[in-house]
């Protein structure tokens, strides 16, 4: 039989859980203090693109198992699992502002019934639930943290790699666990509540530290000669290291990994200790965009005209928080460029730049093409007609997308990451 579940908190986290557990056969309250959030998603509009997520939504509203309120108290005394998914964003000191969960707790505390098991799903860090366990005596906290990623968020909810429980008494795991009895099957790590909100920092630090690597060896490959695309496919092989999360970057952006490898970073020094992986991992990071401008700014005239290519943090979404898309762009207005951007999803951009309706429209008169988004159809583009009315030559490759035998013969002169000696062709042998 199905629980009745309420989750606090719709954004992404708390709207793919709501939309699958719904879809699951529970009855769903999603809880959220944005008004206009609440009426649009009880009438089927996500307040964000996700692919999937609106069609699970309206099939949810329309079973009569999901549904929206802003009324928290209402949703909790009516439920017997309570979800946290608010938002745990990074204080001025980095450490994660857990003033939205703690708001829920007290919400919860003050109900006389209801919610006896509290999952939190929120990115907190290690320790807190067991914090939140103190505030609420007569109920059991497990920790459940979610690894979901933007543009791929309802099939990691339903088909993740592991789904991750920490709980304090078997039974509040099992209750936990039944939630998923109609899921496909994945393994579960069971574990106690610190080590669950660890792993979950740890996955993200982990997976930037990726990204950081990368993006520095692309640098050490432009001055000693190697290509970059090559050097990750050989460690990619390699069933120790893996292929994913190797491709060079002007750096990872998101809501998640900046700010969770910040949170590492910052709970180390609360703690007397150095995280230093991370430290590097962000020095790489808050480097790669201005280095990746001033690369474009030093190849051309004062004050060009730059056809930004990509805004949202990476491709699939239409999210730019800390996009490091953005931070590219900012370099160059500060740096007195002209940007003209072309987003197929962002829904603004910002001040000062042009909003171009397509990549073509924004590389007309433009100086240089720099590409700051792993968007598909940027693959696509047709190199002839962005030679034919762009002002200059140059085409900058920020995600290495572009495959050099496209641009080959129409003039232009792709500049990618770290792939000095392919481009150069100073290969003494192969690819074969
Ligand atoms: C991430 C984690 O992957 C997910 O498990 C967690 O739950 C939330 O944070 P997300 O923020 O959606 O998910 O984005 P992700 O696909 O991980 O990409 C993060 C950033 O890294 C993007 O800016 C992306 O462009 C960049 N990236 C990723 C690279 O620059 N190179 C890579 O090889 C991979």
């Amino acid at each position: 039989m199905g629980e009745q579940i309420c989750i606090f908190g719709c954004g992404y986290v708390g709207l793919a859980a709501a939309a699958v557990l719904a879809d699951l056969g529970h009855h769903v309250v999603g809880v959220d203090r944005d008004a206009a959030r609440v009426l649009g998603l009880n009438e089927g509009r996500p307040p964000f693109r996700e692919p999937g997520l609106e069609e699970l939504i309206r099939s949810g509203l329309g079973s009569g198992r999901l549904s929206f309120t802003l009324d928290g108290a209402v949703a909790a005394g009516r439920s017997g699992v309570a979800m946290i998914a608010v938002g745990t964003p990074p204080s001025a000191g980095g450490a994660a502002d857990l003033s939205q969960v703690e708001a829920v707790v007290r919400l919860i505390a003050a109900q006389p019934a209801g919610c006896e098991l509290v999952v939190v799903k929120s990115t907190v860090p290690p320790g807190t639930a067991g914090q939140l366990q103190a505030s609420l005596p007569s109920r059991e906290v497990v920790s459940h943290p979610q690894f979901l990623r933007q543009g791929s968020a309802l099939a990691d909810m339903l088909h993740p790699p592991r789904r991750v429980v920490g709980a304090r008494s078997p039974e509040a795991a099992e209750r936990l666990i039944r939630l998923y009895a109609r899921a496909p099957e994945v393994p579960f790590v069971r574990t106690d509540p610190t080590s669950a909100e660890l792993a979950k920092y740890a996955g993200n630090g982990f997976l930037a530290a990726k990204v950081s690597f990368v993006n520095a060896l692309a640098r050490l490959c432009e001055t000693v000669g190697g290509d970059i695309q090559d050097v990750v496919r050989v460690m990619g092989l390699d069933s120790r290291i893996g292929p994913d999360f190797l491709r060079p970057s002007i750096g990872f952006g998101g809501s998640c990994l900046p700010k969770d490898t910040l949170a590492l970073v910052t709970l180390a020094r609360e703690h007397g200790l150095a995280f230093e992986p991370g430290e590097a991992t962000l020095a790489v990071n808050a480097a790669q965009p201005g280095w990746f401008a001033g690369r474009v700014l030093g190849a051309l005239p004062p004050s060009p005209v730059v056809a930004a290519w990509g805004i949202t943090f990476k491709a699939g979404t239409d999210d730019t928080r800390s996009s490091a898309a953005l931070a590219v762009i900012d370099v160059l207005q500060a740096e007195g460029a002209t940007v003209q951007a072309y987003d197929p999803l962002a829904r603004a951009v910002p001040a000062g730049v042009r909003q171009c309706g397509s990549a073509l429209a924004a590389a007309a008169g433009a100086d240089a093409v720099v590409i700051l988004t792993e968007w598909p159809e940027f693959q696509d583009a047709d190199w002839q007609q962005v030679a034919a009315v762009m002002r200059g030559r140059q085409v900058f490759d920020g995600r290495n997308l572009i495959d050099p035998d496209r641009v080959a013969g129409t003039g232009l002169t792709l500049v990618p990451l770290g792939r000095g000696a392919a481009l150069k062709e100073e290969r003494v042998c192969g690819p074969w």
